[in-house]
């Protein structure tokens, strides 16, 4: 059976209640019943399972944990600053910071595959647009504002020396403190 809004909804339990805004919140899940559809993902089963990268070894992390970990952490950067100055130089939308996290990799749906041997490998829709401009598509197709947008557009290595929302910025350092983390491992580079 096809992918559910009930099966995303389960997917993003834990992050889902991060977004205050009702309207906002639906329209996560559309992004990603959106990606599911277009992403031909026939199972919420097979849909769990999906590595967050294929770039390096996930160590049995999921998308949906990297998913949950990065909207976690993003949301940590900035408490960590608004708690602290006596005034903060710019203003954070928390709901926009909660879903830009959820969403920021919302393109992996199509950019990831798994081949009929069980392999996880990069789709040609992958090769030919990667997660943040396929992810940001899908965002606009839904309705999802501008500003979040440039969330899942700027994350990674597409909005360097861009101009960003600081939503961006934060779910781009929460994403990279995730990733370099593992790459590091691999390489033997990250002292234990
Ligand atoms: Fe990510």
């Amino acid at each position: 059976m096809a992918v559910q809004r009930s099966d995303i909804e389960s997917l993003l339990a834990e992050g889902l209640p991060l977004v205050q805004d009702a309207a906002l919140r639906a329209k996560v899940v559309d992004a990603f019943l959106l990606a599911a559809q277009e992403g031909g993902w026939q199972s919420a089963g097979e849909l769990r399972e999906m590595p967050f990268t294929l770039l390096t070894d996930t160590h049995g992390i999921t998308f949906w944990e990297h998913t949950l970990a990065v909207t976690r952490g993003a949301i940590a950067l900035g408490k960590a600053q608004s708690e602290t100055y006596p005034r903060m130089p710019y203003r954070i939308d928390w709901d926009r910071l909660a879903a830009g996290g959820l969403l920021h990799d919302v393109g992996k749906l199509l950019e990831i595959e798994r081949r009929s041997d069980g392999a996880w490998v990069k789709s040609r829709r992958g090769q030919l647009a990667r997660h943040p401009i396929s992810g940001a598509i899908l965002c606009a197709r839904v309705g999802l504002p501008d500003d979040l947008v440039n969330v899942v557009a700027c994350h990674a290595k597409e909005g360097e020396g861009a101009p960003k929302v600081v939503e961006t910025v934060f779910v781009h350092q929460a994403d990279f403190a995730t990733f370099d983390t593992l790459v590091m491992l691999s390489k033997n580079q990250l002292i234990q």
